[in-house]
């Protein structure tokens, strides 16, 4: 199956890296390094890029897309919130520019064995580093009802998530989910019929709402942001891009903490809490595709980048 891939707001994301010939980047969602080719295209022979997938394919593919530039890139297999230590190991104590593209490839996808989409039917999984041990089939048939529905409301915000939890738990008494296509049904029976042609696929927001738990993805983003703009050299540039709201909050919020750590309450005229700003926010508002982006690619209709600066010493 060819690597296929649009890779999405990709001159709006280079444009904003402000790249440097001979300086150090990182891609922490390498895929299927559509936007590392550009990146590594821009590099002389004295820059580095470290890409870092935590997927077994995505790697195999990015390694051959970025066979021409092999002497400046150095692919990591791993998850994105080790990346900084991983490279400080290396040698490497800073970097000028970081770039998150987050959430799933079309790649993973459309490959029907990884089990994340509601389209075929296969076994459920959903993993996207196929090392690890938890997959969605064990959240759905192992996790209570009140952690279903957990998941389902605030990663998926579905209105029918308890309805939906409660149809799951009853179901698998009967026999074990196994498969998309079993979970699909199940969905579409917890949801009231006249809602059902509203808003898109019955299965869309918990399948996503399976795909974050499993992979953890809200926690690893929140987890390293803050340690990646300390990784920055002073003038360095963090570019991120979401797919949906509580992934693009997380990204906004931590930006402005950064901006502005300051806790002290607003009555006080000095600051005393001693927190210093790290950078500035380069996208007070977010930038969004262009109109000729979204005509070609479906996928880049939620897509916002956000980017950091750090501080200059
Ligand atoms: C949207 S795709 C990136 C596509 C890439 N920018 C391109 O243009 O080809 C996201 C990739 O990030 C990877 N990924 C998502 N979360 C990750 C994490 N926490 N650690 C490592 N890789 C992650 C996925 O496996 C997937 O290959």
């Amino acid at each position: 199956m060819d690597f296929k891939h649009y890779s999405v707001l990709l001159n709006e994301t280079i444009d904003n890296l402000n790249i440097k010939p001979d300086g150090i980047y990182v891609d922490g969602t390498l895929g299927g390094a559509g936007h590392s080719s550009h990146i590594a295209a821009k590099l002389s022979d004295g820059g580095r890029l470290f890409g870092i997938d935590q997927d077994e394919d995505a790697i195999k593919a990015a390694s051959e897309r970025l066979r021409p530039y092999e002497d400046k890139v150095t692919i990591i297999r791993d998850n994105y919130e080790n990346a900084v230590s991983r490279i400080k190991e290396l040698g490497v104590n800073e970097v000028d520019g970081i770039i998150l593209d987050l959430g799933v490839s079309s790649f993973q996808l459309d490959n029907e064995e990884r089990g994340f989409s509601y389209r075929y039917d296969t076994p459920l999984d959903m993993r996207m580093d196929r090392r690890q041990e938890l997959t969605a089939r064990e959240i759905v048939n192992e996790f209570s009802e009140m952690e279903l529905f957990h998941i389902i409301k605030n990663y998926g915000e579905d209105k029918f998530a308890k309805n939906i939890a409660k149809h799951i738990v009853a179901n698998r008494k009967q026999k074990p989910i196994e498969t998309t296509f079993e979970l699909n049904e199940i969905i579409k029976a917890a949801i009231p019929a006249r809602m059902r042609e509203k808003g898109g696929h019955p299965s869309k927001r918990t399948f996503q709402a399976l795909r974050i738990a499993c992979n953890r993805e809200l926690e690893v983003l929140e987890n390293s942001l803050d340690g990646m703009i300390d990784f920055l050299a002073p003038g360095g540039r963090i570019c991120v891009i979401t797919f949906h709201s509580l992934e693009d909050r997380i990204v906004k919020n931590n930006f402005r903490k950064n901006e502005n750590p300051c806790t002290c309450p607003p009555e006080i005229p000095i600051c005393v809490c001693g927190k210093k700003s790290k950078g500035k926010v380069i996208t007070r508002k977010p930038i969004l595709p262009s109109e000729k982006e979204l005509e070609e690619n479906s996928r880049s209709k939620s897509a916002k980048l956000r980017v950091f600066e750090k501080i200059t010493k």
